[in-house]
């Protein structure tokens, strides 16, 4: 079949609008029709290089390029047909993707750790989960999809382990956010620094994924939770969903931490800025409590190496820095779960979508987060 979908041909460019060319699913895959899809930041390291293999790590490991990609992992849809021995989904289902698949059987997924699934290893592959072949082509050539989904398009073809079904009433645009940056801001909170009732929660960066760790923050019972982000619009929606204080910049917060802790400062620190850089850990440092926990949510560039961790005080004062994928959960767990506490008020989703978009106007949905003025922008088809 034919479908249309946002295309990246390389980085630095924008985001083109492509007839593509879809293969029916074949073992295990499922074809989807998007309805939603949320424009994470994630998707704009690829446009910048920031989540791109360097070439020369790729040419060692025998990779091919990911280009050209069609982007998109934040996404919610209905299921149009399933390939031979599809069990998880069928024709009709609403389902949400999950950026990261869960294969149910490999260490990772046994143990409780399915964000942590050996399949992720072909996320920055080009074709299936299944072989490694492309379902997506342009005039004959293999298309990659990131994140193994594609979610800019009309329709995708995906693995079933990349999918997850949800209730059919939900709004598809609220479930899309679940598959990636809700899920991952709320479990930085409470699946990896576990805030604890009465702690002290400083969120860096409140767009469309830390806004929702200041969300679970909140939820586990946090006495302060600051939210640092320099866009004042963004500080108000924080204070609006749960925040107790917003300020600009974590040289900020630090006087206001030390006044709300008696100096004792925060127990977690969690950094979702739009890019992490390795001189943000120093005011997260500064800002976190003896015992307490820097928790690192945001992408890097891939080649950043440096840190500026003060490595004397980490251990003296026995202070924790912990990375996080995908907030640090079970996605077939958390995705239900999350949109249970949607349905039942005690999570907010339909207030994180600032706009909407059609596909064609995905360059201004982009545009428009770069420039500060969407917590979530949103495609809808
Ligand atoms: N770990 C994971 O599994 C995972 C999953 C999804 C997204 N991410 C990453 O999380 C990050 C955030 O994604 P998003 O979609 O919320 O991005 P976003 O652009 O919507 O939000 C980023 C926010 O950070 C603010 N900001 C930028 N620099 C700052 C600074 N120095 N101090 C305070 N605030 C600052 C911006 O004003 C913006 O509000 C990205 O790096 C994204 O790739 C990680
Ligand atoms: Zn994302
Ligand atoms: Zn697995």
């Amino acid at each position: 079949m034919k479908t249309h979908a946002a295309v990246l041909w390389g980085t630095h460019q924008d985001w083109k609008i492509e007839e593509v060319d879809l293969d029916p699913p074949k073992a295990g895959e499922v074809l989807v029709k998007w309805e939603a899809a949320g424009l994470c930041h994630s998707d704009e390291h690829l446009v910048t290089g920031d989540m791109v293999v360097p070439d020369e790590w790729r040419e060692a490991s025998g990779m091919p390029s990911m280009f050209p990609v069609i982007g998109g992992h934040e996404g919610a849809g209905v299921v149009l047909e399933v390939g031979p021995g599809v069990t998880l989904v069928g024709p009709g289902d609403h389902v949400a993707a999950s950026f990261f698949p869960a294969c149910g059987r490999c260490r990772w997924c046994v143990t409780g750790h399915s964000n942590l699934c050996d399949l992720g290893a072909t996320t920055f592959g080009k074709g299936q989960i299944s072989d490694g072949t492309s379902r997506h082509h342009i005039n004959g050539e293999d298309i990659g999809i990131m994140a193994n989904l594609g979610t800019f398009a009309e329709h995708s073809v995906v693995n079933q382990q990349s999918l997850v079904k949800v209730d059919a009433d939900l709004p598809l645009a609220a479930v899309a956010l679940v598959s990636c940056g809700v899920t991952t801001g709320w479990g930085s909170a409470v699946h990896r620094a576990e805030v604890q009732p009465g702690e002290t929660v400083v969120v860096v960066g409140v767009g469309g994924v830390g806004i929702n760790a200041v969300q679970g923050a909140r939820m586990c019972g946090a006495r302060n939770v600051i939210a640092v982000d320099p866009v004042e619009f963004k500080q108000k929606a924080a204070l609006d969903l749960g925040a107790t204080h917003a300020v600009a910049s974590m040289d900020e917060a630090i006087p206001l931490v030390t006044e709300l802790t008696r100096g004792q400062m925060a127990d977690a620190v969690i950094l979702v800025p739009g890019v992490m850089y390795g001189d943000l850990l120093a005011g997260a440092m500064t800002l976190t409590s003896k015992g307490g926990t820097v928790v690192v949510t945001a992408v890097a560039p891939m080649t950043q190496l440096q840190a500026s961790v003060n490595l004397f005080e980490l251990a003296m004062y026995q202070k924790e820095i912990k990375g996080v994928i995908f907030g640090s959960g079970n996605p077939r767990f958390d995705i239900p779960r999350i949109l249970d506490l949607y349905r039942g008020g005690q999570i907010k989703l339909d207030e994180l979508i600032t706009q909407t978009y059609p596909l064609d106007r995905i360059n201004q949905g982009y545009q428009d987060m770069r420039d500060g003025k969407n917590i979530r922008g949103v495609l809808t088809f």
